[in-house]
């Protein structure tokens, strides 16, 4: 017997899928960009997400599942409401992002890779933002901050909430 909550989170989730399925005309070759609004949708691509992408597309829940485990845009585990993104790339490296790095994960009480417990924050690393003469930079839900100080991350972070 399927307890009730699983059932409404299924039925949810079912309509979800097909609504972003249906956009793109069940176009197998949408399937990255149906995951990317599914992911958006939900903050992370569960594997009830995954199964139902699968059958309602017709594409092999293998093949989904290796797109969805390929990209950095999707997570396969949930994720906090805010996504803070510390890069690590050489030019913020020399520029003091390890430093950066120790006091964001001070402040929000995580490493790289955790989740809060109550999930409003996610802390990554990346390679490059793509902003390297900023560095060290970090980006809060695609906000980029160069050169932040303790005082502006503690700012940052109360104002996400
Ligand atoms: S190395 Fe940090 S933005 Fe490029």
């Amino acid at each position: 017997m399927v307890p009730i909550t699983r059932h409404k989170e299924l039925t949810k989730v079912s309509r979800a899928v097909k609504q972003a399925v249906g956009s793109y005309q069940r176009d197998q070759d949408m399937l990255i960009q149906i995951l990317l609004d599914l992911q958006s949708m939900f903050g992370w691509l569960s594997e009830e997400v995954l199964t139902e992408v699968s059958e309602q597309l017709g594409v092999p829940v293998t093949r989904v599942y290796q797109i969805a485990s390929y990209y950095k845009a999707f997570s396969l585990v949930p994720t906090g409401r805010h996504i803070v993104k510390v890069c690590l790339g050489t030019a913020c490296q020399v520029r003091g992002a390890p430093q950066l790095l120790n006091v964001v994960s001070a402040i929000l009480k995580m490493k790289p890779t955790e989740t809060s417990a109550d999930m409003r924050f996610t802390l990554e690393t990346v390679n490059c933002l793509g902003c390297c003469a900023m560095g060290p930079v970090i980006a809060v839900d695609g906000i980029y901050h160069s050169k932040p100080s303790t005082s502006d991350l503690r700012t940052i972070f109360e104002v996400a909430k």
